[in-house]
């Protein structure tokens, strides 16, 4: 058997979840700036999202004006934008040894499609893996956040104008219900998941998300 020695380390695949105003964007931004600093080759990239179709995909399901779209279309919607990501995108560049920071991943669908709109943790599950090929994450970093506290950051960051998403748009009920759901994948999986108030200041939290993952590297 030979062993290709010039080929790189794996990149680490992490992802952040979390609800809506968790402060997410500014952790992966400090994430990939502290790889960076470290010498690591890093790519950041957002679901739904990350390549041409998936972008489309990510206006056409969260933009309003298009119209009813019922659960089951939403959860195809979000995988198949997804599926595009991971082969296009996410494994080529774990392969290249790049490590791979992403903006919500399969637990997003679970939460939100599985619980949120009811279609069953099982079923998403499902199209899910279909979706991926059955990629996972090394690490995932969910921020946990209130229903309230996410839309009064979100209020804030947009200058005091509530300016929302179809998803964003759903009451403060739905979005506890998804707070619950990704508490519960968290206890599920505890070797990839830390768990992190998302109210701590973004220091305080940035230096948990380091030492949990210079743990992994
Ligand atoms: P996000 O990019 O976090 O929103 P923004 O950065 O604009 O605040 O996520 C977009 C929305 O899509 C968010 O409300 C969560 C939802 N979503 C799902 O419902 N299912 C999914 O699989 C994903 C990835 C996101």
């Amino acid at each position: 058997m030979s062993i290709n020695s010039s080929a790189p380390a794996r990149g680490l695949f992490i992802v952040f979840e979390g609800g809506d105003g968790a402060g997410k964007s500014t952790q992966v931004q400090r994430t990939s700036q502290w790889l960076q600093s470290a010498g690591a080759t890093v790519l950041t990239t957002r679901e739904p999202g990350g390549t041409q179709i998936s972008e489309e995909l990510r206006s056409l399901v969260l933009d309003h004006g298009h119209g009813e779209i019922d659960a089951r279309t939403e959860a195809l919607m979000y995988a198949a934008a997804r599926a595009a990501h991971v082969q296009q995108v996410i494994i080529p560049a774990l392969d290249a040894g790049t490590h791979v920071i992403c903006d919500r991943f399969v637990d997003s669908s679970l939460a939100y499609q599985g619980v949120g709109r009811g279609l069953g943790v099982d079923a998403v599950a499902a199209i899910n893996s279909f979706a991926t090929g059955g990629l996972h994450p090394d690490a995932t970093i969910l921020l946990d956040i209130s229903a309230q506290d996410g839309r009064s950051r979100r209020i804030a960051n947009t200058g005091g104008i509530e300016e929302s998403d179809r998803l964003e748009s759903e009451p403060d009920d739905f979005h506890e219900r998804i707070r619950m759901a990704f508490k519960e994948l968290a206890a599920e999986n505890p070797q990839r998941y830390l768990v992190l108030d998302a109210t701590e200041d973004i220091e305080q939290l940035q230096s948990q998300i380091v030492t949990h993952l210079t743990g992994l590297l």
